[in-house]
């Protein structure tokens, strides 16, 4: 595997990429030198540490305390692209992400990676720590179970689950799988010896995903088909007293009512439905609260097909 990463960027006229009008073809294409040596030297760095920790500890503290740093590497990745700006009202840099998107930007700013201000190194360490902290205090040592699967075709069994929560895609408003690349491209260099089946793809995994890109010859009729799977799949993985969550912006509720509603095909009614209204000026939001309608799930007619 190439050190900086030589994997294509989307096809021109993916929903949100214009970069590659540009010239910009690789994802390595988006790191100035400099920056593509610092962010090279740190995943160096993090396989050492987990070479030093495997010879030295058993159960699996090397994977785990390379998992972390890996987390730290891609947010330096975030605050070391040439696509990062310069804010000047704050006098600081600006991450790579104003938005989910990757446009051209007109302007150029680079961190020290070390330099005590935005992307630094210890800064990163900082708020990784945090999340470690935060959400670690309530799971306690019961860990979990993570699968990566498509959301129209669950590995649970059927009514296995007493709660399903999502926050699901919009329409054409966010090309998910195509800006995580951004990140994918580095973890897999920081980590992927640990994780081959999940980095098996090379890429994030783009044929089940649930979005309107014409590109992709994904239409408006394949969302409403694939979100009617989706919510038909967490019907049958619901028990019968269950709860579905469902997270939406309240705009997209309104225009996305009859893909996740509790139409004859999906078979979950919305019994309570939560609107509410953010202090920071973000889009109001709201959450639906679904019940399985009582039916036994071998009654159900077949999900619908995107
Ligand atoms: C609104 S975002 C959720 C963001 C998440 N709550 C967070 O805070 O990072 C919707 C997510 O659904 C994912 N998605 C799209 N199609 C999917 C599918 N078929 N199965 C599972 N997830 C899918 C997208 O990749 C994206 O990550």
């Amino acid at each position: 595997m190439s050190l900086v990463p030589d994997e294509p960027l989307p096809p021109q006229g993916t929903l949100g990429f214009r970069v590659q009008l540009y010239g910009m073809e690789q994802w390595g294409d988006l790191f100035a030198p400099r920056q593509a040596l610092a962010l090279t030297t740190l995943v160096r760095l993090v396989h050492e540490v987990g070479e030093n920790l495997a010879d030295e500890h058993e159960n699996g503290m090397a994977t785990a305390v390379q998992t972390c740093l890996a987390f730290i590497v891609d947010k330096a990745v975030q605050y070391n692209s040439s696509l990062c700006r310069w804010k000047p009202l704050g006098e600081n840099l600006v991450d790579t992400f104003g938005r989910q998107a990757l446009p051209m930007v007109w302007d150029f700013s680079e961190s020290n990676i070390l330099g005590g201000a935005s992307g630094d190194f210890g800064a990163l360490l900082h708020w990784v720590i945090k999340m470690i902290e935060m959400t670690s205090t309530p799971i306690g040592n019961r860990g979990g179970t993570v699968e990566q699967s498509s959301a129209t075709a669950h590995l649970l069994p059927d009514a296995a689950a007493q709660c399903f929560f999502t926050d699901p895609p919009y329409y054409d408003a966010v090309p998910y799988a195509d800006l995580s690349d951004f990140f994918i491209v580095w973890l897999k260099r920081t980590i992927g010896n640990h994780y081959t089946d999940l980095f098996s793809t090379g890429l994030a995994p783009k044929d089940n995903e649930c979005i309107v890109d014409e590109i992709k010859g994904k239409d408006k009729a394949y969302f409403e088909a694939t979100m009617g799977q989706a919510m038909s799949k967490g019907r049958r993985i619901l028990a019968p007293d269950g709860i579905g969550v469902v997270f939406l912006c309240l705009q997209v509720h309104c225009r996305m009512g009859s893909a996740t509603s509790g139409d004859d095909r999906c078979g979950l009614d919305c019994y309570w439905f939560l609107a509410y209204r953010h202090r920071d000026g973000i889009a109001p939001a709201c959450h639906e609260l679904r019940r399985p309608r009582l039916i036994h799930p071998s009654r159900l007619p077949p999900s619908p097909e995107p």
